[in-house]
Formats: structure tokens, sequence, C-alpha cells
């Protein structure tokens, strides 16, 4: 067993550990030359270059995921989409819309809501396409077409890996479909791609210094509350980072879109309840900040994360504070989930509980 873990205690630190080459893996024979290429999408090109709206569905840490893919089809790809967890959506009333394509993500290719949602949109004449990292899953089989994330088995129920592949995928797909609709010049598409290769060496930047991240969960551990906060990417990132935290940990943890904690929020921070902003995209970074403050106000910690560029203007301001190495803002969830992993794992190690089968907990929901 313990071989079978590569030599860590847990194989949830070994996944996280594995995100670099996972990465790499997912991106290796998608990019030719500075453009992207997804050959799976062939037998799709009619029904993508129409396509006006995505559906994208998918539970959990997919789901997630699948945010992440949501602001990317909107503001690269010029796409209108909706987006909501399987278990709503299947059950929701749709008006779809002609030109419409789906989208789901599943680690396993067996969560019964999202393969239910999958089969929904079938039968309604909806094109689907997966991002799946199960070859020969359910929904690997019954998605028109599948796009595999190539992070390898994952074994720990906190899903790792296959996130960071996901969004990969997602990243690849995104800059796809902006090029079908002509939104993208040659140069972005390569500066993007640049800079997304060049995040698995970053990636592992940041995995080295899991040491920092550990002596931040020495402070917070014995806490009951903790929160996150952000603005768009970053709240999308920040929502993962909750859940990663709650379900190993079981310490209790929201994810707040920053602006939204003088609607109630703010009413349960007090010096017991840390507070992760994460403070990466650069165009909400005033209005983030300003929300650190009415923490701070509270006298509530607050752990920043953030870019390198930033370290001068945001060391002083939190009690804890990690930074990673630049990207472009659009990338910032690639190196910034390394961190919420990490801080997650050692929480979780720090009050002893059963890190990779956390209770009440499977790996795969396929009962409804
Ligand atoms: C379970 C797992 C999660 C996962 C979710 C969706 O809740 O514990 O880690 O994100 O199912 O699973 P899927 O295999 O569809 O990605």
């Amino acid at each position: 067993k313990q071989a079978e873990k590569g030599g860590y205690d847990h194989f949830m630190i070994k996944e996280i550990m594995e995100q670099d080459e996972a990465i790499r893996s997912t991106l290796l024979g998608r990019v030719d030359r500075g453009r992207v290429r997804l050959d799976e999408l062939e037998a799709l090109q009619e029904e993508l270059k129409n396509a006006e709206r995505i559906y994208i569905t998918a539970c959990g840490t997919a789901y997630h995921a699948g945010m992440v893919g949501a602001y990317l089809l909107r503001h690269v790809a010029g796409l209108d989409v909706e987006i909501e967890v399987a278990s709503e959506f299947r059950y929701a009333k749709h008006h779809w819309r002609e030109n419409s394509v789906g989208l789901v993500i599943s680690q396993s290719g067996e969560t019964a809501d999202t393969l239910q949602a999958l089969r929904m949109m079938k039968a309604d004449g909806i094109p689907v396409i997966a991002v799946v990292n199960v070859v020969g899953s359910s929904v690997y089989r019954e998605a028109d077409a599948s796009l595999l994330t190539q992070a390898g088995p994952e074994i720990a129920v906190a899903s790792t890996k296959a996130y960071s592949t996901q969004l990969v995928v997602l990243y690849l797909f995104a800059l796809y479909m902006a090029k079908l609709k002509g939104l993208l010049t040659q140069e972005e598409e390569q500066n993007i791609l640049e800079d997304l290769w060049s995040i698995p060496e970053k990636v592992k930047q940041v995995l080295s210094n899991a040491e920092s991240v550990r002596r931040i969960a020495q402070d917070t551990y014995k806490a009951n509350d903790i929160f996150f906060i952000g603005r768009q990417l970053d709240y999308m990132l920040a929502l993962e980072g909750s859940l990663k935290l709650k379900e190993i940990s079981y310490i209790h943890s929201e994810a707040f879109p920053a602006g939204e904690l003088k609607h109630g929020p703010l009413a349960l921070v007090t010096a017991d309840t840390p507070t992760l902003a994460i403070l990466m995209q650069e165009d909400v970074l005033e209005k983030t900040l300003s929300n650190v403050s009415e923490v701070k106000a509270r006298q509530g910690d607050v752990f920043v994360l953030g870019f390198e560029r930033d370290r001068k203007r945001l060391e002083d301001i939190g009690r804890w504070s990690f930074f990673v190495p630049d990207t472009l803002p659009l990338l910032a969830p690639l190196v910034g989930i390394p961190v919420l992993q990490l801080f997650a794992y050692y929480n979780a190690v720090l009050r002893g509980t059963d890190v990779d089968k956390p209770r009440n907990l499977a790996k795969s929901v396929t009962v409804e």
C-alpha cells in the first residue's frame, strides 16, 4: 500500500504532487506549432461553428471546473453559457435554444446525475461533448465526443489532479471555440498557449513550497469555520478551495463572492474565523481588497493568495500570504489551486482525519 502511494502518506498528497505531470500530459498533442488542436471534435465541426449557447453541467469538483469553463467560453469565445449542477439541471425546465451544445464534465464518467443530464440533452437533440478522465466509462461512451483529461487514476476521494486537468481541457476548448468563431488572432492564441505551456513548471514550483502552506495550516487547523472570498475567476477558485477544505478536514467552510460579504456573511466574521482571500484578478483586485479591509475591521485573520508580481502590494495585508509564479490573470486558477489543495490537506492531516476516505463521501456517486 505504501508503495502504491509512492512513498507519500496519502494518495491525496501523491495526486496533488503529480499535477505538473498530469497537466503536461493533458496538453501533449493538443498544441501544434502555437495552435490548439482538438481532433476529437472534428465530427462536430458544423455544430460547434454554429453554436450560440453552451449548456454546462457536472457535480462537485467537476462543476467547479465547469464554472471556470463557463467564464472562459463567455470571455474568450463570446458564447452564451448556462451552467448548473447536474442534480438540478436534470430536473429543471429548459427552453433549449437552437444551436446549442452540451458540455458535461466528470472524472469517473459514472456520476448518475451527470449521466442523466447528458441523456436528457441527447434525447432533446443537443450534441454533447464530455470532458472525462476514464476511457470507456458511461459518459465517455454516450457523449457525441469526448475530450480526455490525462490525469491517470485518481484514488483519493477528494479530487485534485482531475480538477486541474479538467481546467486545462476547458482552456483548450475555449480557445478552440474562439478560433471557430473568428474571435482570436493567431498572436492572441499563441500568447495564451505559451503561458499554458509554462504552467507545469510553475505548478511544480508551487508544489516545492508545500512546507510554507503546512506552516500556515498549523495556525488555522483548530478553527471551526474558514471562509474563502474572491471575485470572478478568483471566486470560482475559492469555491473549489472551500470544498476541498470541508470535505477532508471537516472544518466548516464557505466561499463567498467577495462583494456579497456585506449582504450577510460579514455577520459571521470574528477573530476566530480566518478568511482566505484570492487576489489574482487584476481588474477586480481593488474591489476585493476593500472587502479584505471589512474582514480585518472585524478582527478576522486573512490569508492572501496572490501573484508574485503583486507581492510588494499585498504582502503586508494578510496575517499569512502565498505568492505564486506570474501568469496571465486568465490562467490564475491553474497556479492557485495547488495552494488551496495543500492548505486543505495539511489542515486535515493536523486534525487527524481519514484524508483519502472522508466520512460519508464516495469517490463516485452512482446513486441519485
Ligand atoms: C464525488 C467525488 C468528487 C467529485 C464528484 C463528481 O462527490 O467525491 O470528488 O468531484 O463526485 O464526480 P465525477 O466523477 O463525475 O467527476
